[in-house]
């Protein structure tokens, strides 16, 4: 399972802040070790052979951290772990994965929840709940409380709820500011931009209106740990996060997706995941989308 998904694996953009020389070496244990801890806290698997980029990609954090070798900078994540401040682990993820995210993201998957799961829960008595789980910077959970408050009745959108949720608080910081730049708002078709966005006086930064806000809850949530939530949700939408993870990892998730959902729920998975080789009992509707 690949942990790196970005286009660009060369070192020099990585390193554009700390020079080569400054980054200290990483010797086989302490990429074996870096293996395993991400393994167990994140069930993230990182490919062997992969030191070069690791270092690449980690380096600058380590010494922006103040570790003179990988190994200090491993023993500080692993004691933010057990004091349960998880802000270097988080960093460490930001490193190795990719947050890339955007507006309407595989919009096969919005013309779905729009024309298929809207109407069949627009006027059902529980309130509608929607997971974003793996939000990266935010724009999947607004994509979806867009297209609920354009597509759901007015007493209906103001009482539903949105959770989202990841693992980095870096990315979860920047989803919880709701505000985005020129480039990532031209995703988002031009119709619905005004209803959804407020510009800047400068015209340049673009923020979430508050309506739309008031029903997202971001949350940090490592998916391979507890979960301190209730269901049943509508929909869970976990796109483009099971690619870190091993064949194990994705069963179990998948288990617990089931009981999260309600029946008749749906689980959006990233088109490039699918539950093919797993064992679930859910429905296969159209590509990446499964019904409980
Ligand atoms: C590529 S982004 C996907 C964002 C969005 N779902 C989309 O499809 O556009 C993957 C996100 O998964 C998060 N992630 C990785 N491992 C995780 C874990 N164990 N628990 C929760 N989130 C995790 C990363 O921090 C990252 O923000």
């Amino acid at each position: 399972m690949t942990t790196f998904s970005r286009s660009s694996d060369a070192p020099a953009a990585d390193l554009a802040a700390a020079p080569w020389s400054l980054i200290p070496a990483l010797r086989p244990h302490e990429f074996r070790r870096l293996r395993a801890l991400l393994y167990e806290t994140c069930g993230i698997r990182l490919r062997e052979g992969k030191e070069e980029l690791v270092r690449s990609r980690l380096g600058r954090r380590v010494v922006d951290a103040g570790a003179s070798t990988f190994a200090a900078y491993l023993d500080r994540v692993e004691n933010d772990a057990v004091r349960r401040q998880f802000a270097e682990l988080g960093a460490l993820v930001d490193a190795l994965t990719t947050n890339q995210t955007a507006f309407f993201r595989e919009p096969a998957h919005f013309e779905f929840f729009t024309t298929k799961v809207l109407p069949a829960i627009a006027h059902g008595t529980r309130p509608v709940r929607v997971w974003s789980a793996g939000c990266s910077t935010g724009e999947e959970p607004f994509t979806i409380a867009a297209l609920m408050r354009e597509h759901l009745p007015a007493d209906r959108f103001a009482g539903a709820r949105i959770l989202a949720t990841d693992v980095s608080t870096r990315v979860l910081a920047r989803a919880r500011s709701a505000t985005y730049g020129a480039r990532a708002i031209t995703a988002i078709p031009s119709a619905l931009r005004r209803r959804m966005l407020e510009a800047s006086a400068s015209g340049d930064r673009f923020a979430v209106r508050e309506e739309l806000r008031a029903i997202v809850r971001f949350a940090r949530l490592n998916l391979i740990r507890d979960w301190p939530l209730r269901g049943p949700f509508d929909a869970i939408f976990c796109r483009n996060v099971m690619i870190y993870f091993d064949a194990g990892v994705r069963q179990r998730l998948v288990e617990r997706f089931w009981h999260m959902l309600a029946p008749g729920g749906y689980l959006f998975v990233g088109h490039s995941e699918s539950l093919g080789t797993l064992t679930h009992g859910f429905r296969y509707v159209q590509p990446a989308v499964y019904v409980r």
